[in-house]
């Protein structure tokens, strides 16, 4: 009797301990900024990136709604034009696995000639065709994109029912996009779900709305980084100091496959193995091909370094990075002044903005969570308020709160909820931050993720304001007119502004 107990238990306690270790490892939850939206969410709810319950006072009501979201899952082909902008970036990142499907061919075939014991080597990989082979356009938003962007709208409808319960006008719901077709299509994607009910068009009741773009070369709020000359010669000038970076980190793993599957690998074979890995895994979800090659700390080596990459080249790892969004920043906070003037007078509803919604790109939304201060290691805010690079991700086993799967998956989004608070007698406004739908505590706001008004316009944004964006980005910047002499904050906030507002009469284009 008691010989049987002990059996069961002993039976009992490896199947536990089996399916805990597979739990415990999600090649999908390790993709950096490959990976998709839902996973994303489980993600940070297992991290110790600690999302937290909201601390919204009671009797509050939200007033307006600021979101600023990225692009949705897409194909191959734009993933790589996220990254590095506009260089034929198709063809490259296709080429690219087109290339790798004729290496592996030679390989196989010296490892046959060696008769190495071919056992080692995995099935998939003889004979193995790239699935995005001859694909000579990329790029478009996905189903599972357009899906993703539709369940976000459903979800931020219901969540916010008091910011969305007007007749549509595009000055109440603004919606705005780069001039991009996969960012559009998402802002459409979004709005159908948003507005879809209540319009007059087809079984779905849709409606039409409206989506505007900006003209692509002068679009600095939401494309600042494709008008920043000094940041696009940085980008340039640190690409390869990147690589190298990294270069260690593939020559292990490299040496660790050869020995592995016996087969000659270099170190690009394994960049680009670990390119389709991604790529299987989030579009396809694949993950017993490319993906299980790599042991799951393997895996958790090349996350890091594109974490890394995100973070030099477009996080902290320098401040231009970020200080080039300030002109988002500050039309954030601008939508956020008239929405508070609106309530103050009383306006009769459908007469003000209450929700003003944008559709952009990783190098959009990742130097947005910069300035608010989101995702450092905990020792960096005032390093960020004073404009200093910050130390880069530590290298795992360690753990990091930078993480390109959680700060900016598929999908990724920001919004700044601005709540009335009528009864309360420290603020009338309060302003909230959710990363990804989730509160998030922001370090400008003492750890919490709601800031009385004031406290976020004089802790978070007024900081940024000591440059302008010419004088950031320019070699040789043009000398601004009738900028205030004096730097006081506020003064430099309504330089911020008024700068903004002349560029809605169309002067930007002679100032940059
Ligand atoms: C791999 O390369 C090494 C040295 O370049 C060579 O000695 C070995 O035979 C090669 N192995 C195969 C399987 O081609
Ligand atoms: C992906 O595959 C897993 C099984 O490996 C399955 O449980 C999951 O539902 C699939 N996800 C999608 C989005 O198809
Ligand atoms: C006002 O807001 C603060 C900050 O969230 C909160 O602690 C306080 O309880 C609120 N006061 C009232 C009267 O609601």
């Amino acid at each position: 009797m008691k010989r049987a107990t002990a059996l069961l238990l002993l039976v009992v306690s490896t199947l536990l301990a089996s399916s805990n270790a597979e739990e415990a490892f999600d090649v999908r939850q390790h993709l950096s900024t490959v990976t998709r939206y839902s996973v994303a969410k489980q993600v940070a709810e297992n991290s110790f990136v600690r999302f937290m319950s909201s601390n919204v006072p009671d009797g509050c009501t939200p007033i307006h709604l600021n979101l600023v979201d990225m692009r949705s899952s897409l194909n191959v082909g734009f993933y790589h034009q996220a990254r590095h902008g506009t260089r034929a970036p198709t063809k490259k990142r296709i080429g690219e696995l087109n290339k790798l499907e004729a290496r592996l061919e030679p390989l196989l075939r010296d490892a046959e000639e060696q008769k190495l014991p071919l056992q080692k080597v995995p099935s998939w990989l003889s004979g193995w065709k790239s699935p995005w082979k001859g694909k000579l356009k990329g790029g478009e938003l996905i189903t599972q994109g357009e899906v993703e962007l539709y369940d976000l709208g459903i979800r931020i409808r219901e969540k916010f029912p008091d910011v969305f319960n007007e007749e549509y006008h595009p000055e109440v719901y603004a919606i705005r996009a780069t001039q991009v077709p996969r960012a559009s299509a998402s802002a459409v994607a979004f709005g159908m779900a948003l507005f879809g009910g209540r319009g007059n068009l087809g079984p779905g009741r849709n409606r039409a709305f409206a989506v505007i773009s900006e003209s692509r070369a002068s679009d600095i709020l939401l494309r600042f980084f494709d008008s920043c000359e000094n940041y696009k010669d940085y980008r340039k000038r640190e690409e390869p100091a990147v690589d190298k970076l990294k270069e260690p980190t593939f020559d292990e793993i490299t040496s660790a496959l050869v020995s592995r599957f016996g087969l000659n690998f270099t170190r690009q074979d394994t960049s680009s193995l670990w390119f389709l890995c991604k790529q299987e895994a989030s579009l396809l979800n694949i993950t017993d091909q490319a993906c299980s090659l790599f042991t799951p700390s393997e895996i958790a080596l090349l996350e890091w370094t594109d974490d890394l990459e995100l973070f030099i080249l477009k996080g902290y790892g320098k401040s231009l990075n970020y200080q080039m969004g300030v002109p988002l920043l500050v039309d954030v906070l601008q939508a956020m002044e008239q929405a508070i003037k609106a309530q103050e007078e009383k306006l009769p509803a459908g007469s003000y903005e209450k929700a003003r919604l944008r559709f952009a790109h990783a190098e959009t939304v990742v130097p947005f969570s910069c300035l608010l201060g989101l995702f450092h290691e905990g020792f960096g805010f005032q390093q960020i308020q004073r404009e200093e690079p910050l130390e880069p991700p530590p290298k795992p086993p360690q753990r990091r709160n930078w993480r390109g799967s959680v700060v900016a998956p598929f999908a990724g989004n920001n919004m700044l909820v601005l709540y009335s608070c009528p009864a309360n007698s420290s603020s009338k406004y309060f302003v909230q931050v959710l990363h990804n739908e989730d509160p998030i505590p922001v370090p400008g706001c003492d750890g919490s993720d709601v800031c009385p008004f004031e406290v976020f316009k004089e802790r978070i944004v007024a900081p940024h304001l000591k440059s302008d964006y010419n004088t950031l980005c320019n070699v040789n910047p043009v000398k601004a007119e009738q900028c205030p002499s004096t730097t006081s904050k506020s003064s430099l906030l309504f330089r911020w502004l008024s700068w903004l507002w002349n560029d809605d009469k169309g002067s930007r284009k002679d100032d940059l």
